[in-house]
């Protein structure tokens, strides 16, 4: 398995590109499925997420081709229902398949996503909302199973906003019979891009990015060609890297509209953020105040950017408290910032108390997850000494060119290669 290692205490300076956001470009290219033809789509990352979800589409039988930044794929020739196990293990997100394989040939049998290493993360609101769109739907053998000849429009409240839920279902009411209508949605840039999408197919939804999405169904979707909108989440990885390094970097293809969250968060800091049309620059200064932090679902604080933010307050001024209310589980970095020096406690599960002390120390260290990963990196970059990461395929799943990104803002970075 590579490794990460970083030789801390450089300060990040230049200009670093965004690239395409990976939970836009999954839903985007489960959306394909609904299309009896050719779909062409652009500034896709290139992470191993993105792979899984092709090989999972490649396995239906729809023809991909991936080059570079350019996906093209081929709905017309898919001609399995059955997303397997050793598929969808690798990444939760397959279940976005479900959705358009039932609404298009009317039954689907896709692996339980297995465990996960942030809680529990059932898809129990995914199932309910295609049962309510007439899908007959069980689970046998760790597979679930959906029927149904055509969806029908349904009223559907989610007991709580799901981001992929709100996806799947959206994707599947494009092509049931009468209108859809689903209340308490999550309102993420995500789904209003996908929405978008889905209309240039020849889609009716209206309402997507608030809580109440309508979707008329149609008979049938066609191609098109889409581009995927820029990683929030990233942008908002290198924007605490910058603080974090008392470094000056300016962000590029980004959209400032979509990380209000994390500008407010770090401009309370007292880390100086200038927001222009698709670019930010953050300058860092030399001691940050500590902030408290409570992740919501958008535009409340993202819980994608819970773990970098905990590394940037590990040597804040003062203490802070974090409250994960999305996922449990979510504070498995806080043990290897420990192993950095860092003072954390955590308490009930989903609160971590975070001193600030005068600087993290280099060690050996272990990612978690993907966005644990991030932190981890950012932890790296500002401690004393060397820092070596292992199990860095956790951040390979959902960073783009991560060490050659952050090579070129100065940080003294390596991918150690396991042969
Ligand atoms: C998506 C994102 C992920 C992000 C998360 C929250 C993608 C590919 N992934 O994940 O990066 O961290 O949103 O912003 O876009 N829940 C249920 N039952 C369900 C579905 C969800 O109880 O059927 C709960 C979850 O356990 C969690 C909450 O709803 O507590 C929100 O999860 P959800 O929005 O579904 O996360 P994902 O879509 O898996």
């Amino acid at each position: 398995m590579d490794k990460i290692e970083i030789k801390g205490g450089n300060k990040l300076e230049g200009e670093v590109i965004i690239s395409g956001a990976k939970n836009a470009a999954l839903p985007f290219i489960a959306s394909t499925i609904l299309v009896d033809g050719k779909t062409s789509i652009t500034n896709v990352p290139s992470l191993m997420d993105i792979k899984s979800i092709l090989l999972l589409l490649q396995n239906l039988g729809a023809k991909c081709e991936f080059n570079g930044n350019h996906v093209m794929i081929d709905g017309s020739t898919i001609n399995n229902t059955q997303a397997d196990y050793d598929l969808v293990r690798k990444m939760r997100a397959s279940i976005l398949v479900l959705g358009p394989l039932v609404a298009r040939f009317g039954y689907a049998r896709v692996s339980l996503p297995g465990g996960c290493a942030i809680g529990a993360r059932p898809v129990d609101l995914h199932l309910k909302a295609l049962e309510s769109l007439g899908a007959d739907v069980s689970i046998e053998h760790g597979y679930i199973e959906a029927k149904a000849e055509r969806l029908t429009g349904s009223e559907i409240y989610f007991d709580t906003p799901t981001v992929t839920g709100t996806e799947n279902i959206m994707m599947a009411a494009t092509l049931a019979k009468g209108v859809t209508v689903l209340r308490n949605s999550a309102r993420e840039p995500e789904i209003l891009a996908l929405a978008e999408v889905l209309n240039s197919m020849g889609a009716d939804i209206k309402g997507a990015g608030t809580a109440i999405i309508q979707i008329k169904g149609v008979k049938a979707l066609k191609s098109t060609e889409l581009s995927v909108i820029p990683d929030r989440i990233e942008a908002g990885t290198y924007m605490v890297a910058a603080a974090a390094t008392c470094g000056d970097v300016v962000i590029k293809g980004c959209n400032p509209d979509h990380i209000g969250g994390i500008i407010s968060k770090l401009r309370e800091t007292g880390t100086m953020v200038d927001v222009s049309d698709h670019s930010l620059r953050v300058r860092g200064i030399k001691k940050v105040k500590s902030v408290d932090i409570k992740t919501l679902p958008y535009p409340g604080f993202p819980t994608d950017m819970q773990a970098q933010f905990m590394a940037l307050m590990t040597i804040a001024d003062g203490s802070s408290m974090i409250h994960e209310t999305i996922f449990e589980n979510r504070f498995t970095h806080a043990n290897e910032l420990l192993r950095m020096g860092a003072d954390i406690s955590i308490s009930d599960g989903n609160y971590a108390r975070v001193r600030g002390i005068k600087k993290l120390q280099g060690a050996q260290i272990m990612a978690s997850d993907l966005r644990a990963s991030a932190s981890l990196v950012i932890a790296g970059l500002m401690a004393h000494g060397t820092t070596s990461i292992s199990r860095v395929y956790h951040m390979d799943r959902g960073y783009d060119s991560i060490e050659k990104k952050f090579l070129q803002i100065g940080a003294d970075i390596r991918r150690i290669r396991d042969n």
